[in-house]
């Protein structure tokens, strides 16, 4: 058995910079309600036709590879978590394989919206603790902002997201007191309509009865969020998974050198950091910047950290999620 380790990592978010008040212009919201209630100031949307997920994955990824110090062609595996997909089917994991010129590796599309690169580091790690795989590139990647509804009508939903990528490059740690030491995943799908996107789907309804009914009071392709309901869901399970996490190492509160939370509402992050009595320097959070990002916004803030000097070897830092599906998870690891 071995432990997996992160060797390498990057980020890349469009330059296009969208604040509250840019917002504000085409929807009835404020820059103070927004910063009150999610603490976000601006967020970033890609133009249009020059990046997607999967562009913007691949510029992560080839940063993080760098990072590395690896080739390519050492990649084993793929791992790519996104709730925007550049097409239906198939997903982006191929996609990357094809436009990074991987060797014809496998590619695993991961849909675990703001949980999914926990889920996508927990599915590495097992590969790579068994010995199947040496090195595995795991992305999350998303864009939001072509899929709002940017009236009135969407304004709890569309001031929240942002665009963005991260990526990371997993890779064999013999010494299995070191990298991640664990991982745990949940859901409870009886939740699955408070935070979602229904329709285009296979089950529900398919783009051409959307096109057929042309109801313009159809909201069922853009996200709905049941906000209150996901907020109290989000601030026990975060608290609980990161509790799991550290009670299976046997580790308390004490321990954490970093706590990098999903980047869902700064008023979640806070509590959060309450309930485990952290200091401010013990959290990273950057939501302020890029709104939330789905699933990657854990590695833009992982990133982000490490290039910031706040990882030091032999930290324990801590990974946790929370977000539609029901999902949450955490990932504890000693750097
Ligand atoms: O990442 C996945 C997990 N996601 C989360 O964890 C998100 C969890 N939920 C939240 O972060 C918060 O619930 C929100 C930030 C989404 C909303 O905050 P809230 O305090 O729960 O507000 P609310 O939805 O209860 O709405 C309060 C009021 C409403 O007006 P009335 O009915 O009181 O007159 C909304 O219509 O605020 C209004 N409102 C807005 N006003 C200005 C909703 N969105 C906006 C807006 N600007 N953008």
């Amino acid at each position: 058995m071995y432990n997996s380790k992160i060797i390498g990592l990057g980020y890349f978010v469009p330059e296009n910079v969208v604040t509250n008040d840019d917002l504000s212009k085409v929807m009835d919201t404020d820059d103070e309600w927004i910063q009150e209630r999610t603490g976000i100031k601006e967020r970033r949307h890609v133009i249009k036709g020059e990046d997607t997920t999967m562009s913007m994955g691949v510029k992560a990824a080839k940063i993080a590879i760098e990072r590395a110090g690896i080739d390519k062609d050492d990649i084993d595996f793929i791992v790519f978590a996104t709730l925007s997909p550049d097409y239906y089917f198939p997903g982006p994991g191929v996609m990357v394989q094809s436009d990074l010129d991987i060797k014809t590796v496998g590619a695993l599309d991961v849909r675990n919206q703001c949980s999914g690169f926990v889920y996508g580091l927990s599915v590495a790690d097992q590969y790579i603790k068994t010995g199947m795989y040496k090195n595995v590139l795991v992305i999350g990647s998303e864009v939001h902002s072509t899929g709002l509804d940017f009236t009135t009508r969407g304004r709890g939903v569309t001031v929240i997201f942002g665009d963005g990528a991260g990526a990371a490059i997993l890779s064999r740690e013999e010494d299995t007191t070191n990298g991640i030491l664990s991982t745990h995943l949940h859901s409870e799908g009886q939740h699955a309509e408070e935070l979602s996107l229904i329709a285009p789907g296979m089950g529900t309804r398919w783009v051409t009865d959307i096109i057929k009914e042309n109801d313009p009071s159809d909201v069922s392709y853009y996200p709905h969020m049941n906000g209150q309901f996901v907020f109290k869901n989000a601030v026990v399970r975060f608290s609980e998974v990161i509790m799991e996490g550290l009670m299976a190492n046997g580790l308390t509160n004490k321990d954490i050198d970093l706590l990098i939370p999903h980047q869902a509402n700064l008023r979640i992050s806070q509590f959060v950091q309450k309930k485990f009595g952290l200091s401010d320097k013990q959290v990273f959070n950057n939501i302020m910047r890029y709104g939330n990002t789905t699933a990657a916004s854990i590695p833009i803030a992982l990133t982000e950290a490490w290039e910031q000097g706040k990882i030091k070897q032999g930290d324990l830092v801590v990974l946790a999620a929370f977000g539609s599906g029901f999902t949450w998870g955490s990932v504890i690891i000693r750097w």
